[in-house]
C-alpha cells in the first residue's frame, strides 16, 4: 500500500481529484466505484470545477456506487442516489443511466444485490474503486465481522455507524436499520483502490489499517492483500498516527 500524505483535507481532496481526472483522461470508457460521506464531498466538489473549467467529459465513463440504505428510495433526499446527484451526478455530463447506485427499497432486496453484483461483472469490474473508512474500519457498509468473500448483501448496521450518520438525518431513530453493500469481495476485485483518509476522529482506524494483518474484525485490513491500494490521508489523520504510535 503506498501511503500519500496530504496538508490539509483540502489538498487531500485535490490530489484524489487529480489522480480520477488523469484516470479518465487516459481512458474515458473507465469504470468508477464512488463512495458517499462527508470525506468523499471535497473530491466531488473539485472534479466539478475542473469539468466546468477544462472540460473532463465523464460522457463515457460508467460508476457503481458502494452501497445504499435499505428502505430509502433514491428520490428520499437522505438516499445516496439522492447524495450523488446533488453533489456530483447533476453538475457533470455523466450519462445518468449508466450511474449505478444499488436500489435500497427493492421489493425483493436479495435479488437486487445479486443484480447489482451481476452488474459489475458484466462491465468487466471497477477500475477505480474510491474508498472512505468508518471509525471501525468499515468500508462501504461492510461491518466488522463481514466475510472477506462477501459480495454484494444486505446489513445490519451498527449503532456506532448509525450514530456516526444521524448527522445527516433528524434524528438518530430516523438512520435506517440496514444497508445494501457491496461486499469485501465486490471491492477487491477492483483493479486499483483510492482510500482516503481525513481527520483524526480517523487516526485510529488509520493505524490499525496500517498495522495489522487482513482479519474481519477489521474489514479495512483486508486492503493489505490488494496489489494496488493508495491511501490518501491528510495531516490530521496521520497525526494521531505518529503521537500514538
Ligand atoms: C459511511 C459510508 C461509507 C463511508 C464511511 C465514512 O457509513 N457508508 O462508505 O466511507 O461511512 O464516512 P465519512 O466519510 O462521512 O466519515
Amino acid at each position: 500500500m503506498k501511503l500519500i500524505e496530504a496538508k490539509d483535507y483540502k489538498e487531500m481532496s485535490k490530489i484524489a481529484a487529480d489522480i480520477m481526472i488523469k484516470k479518465v483522461a487516459d481512458n474515458p470508457a473507465i469504470t468508477l466505484g464512488l463512495a458517499t460521506g462527508g470525506t468523499p464531498l471535497g473530491i466531488y466538489s473539485s472534479l466539478i470545477d475542473d469539468h466546468k473549467e477544462n472540460g473532463t467529459s465523464y460522457n463515457g465513463v460508467t460508476s457503481f456506487n458502494l452501497d445504499e440504505y435499505a428502505g430509502l428510495s433514491g428520490k428520499d433526499p437522505n438516499s445516496y442516489r439522492s447524495y450523488m446527484n446533488e453533489n456530483f451526478f447533476h453538475h457533470i455530463d455523466i450519462q445518468k443511466e449508466n450511474t449505478f447506485v444499488p436500489c435500497g427499497d427493492a421489493e425483493d432486496l436479495q435479488k437486487a444485490c445479486a443484480d447489482y453484483e451481476a452488474l459489475i461483472k458484466a462491465h468487466k469490474g471497477i477500475d477505480l474503486q474510491i474508498l472512505g473508512i468508518g471509525e471501525n474500519g468499515h468500508i462501504g457498509f461492510n461491518e466488522p465481522g463481514t466475510s472477506f468473500d462477501s459480495e454484494t448483501h444486505v446489513v445490519q448496521l451498527t449503532d456506532s455507524t448509525r450514530q456516526a450518520n444521524a448527522r445527516y438525518f433528524s434524528s438518530l431513530e430516523a438512520v435506517p436499520q440496514a444497508a445494501v453493500t457491496m461486499g469485501i469481495a465486490s471491492i477487491m476485485k477492483s483493479k486499483e483502490i483510492l482510500l482516503l483518509v481525513s481527520g483524526k476522529q480517523k487516526s485510529e482506524a488509520l493505524k490499525q489499517l496500517l498495522n495489522s494483518s487482513p482479519d474481519e474484525s477489521f474489514p479495512a485490513s483486508v486492503l493489505n492483500k490488494h496489489p494496488y491500494v493508495t491511501i490518501l490521508a491528510d495531516k490530521a489523520a496521520i497525526a494521531g498516527l505518529i503521537v500514538n504510535s
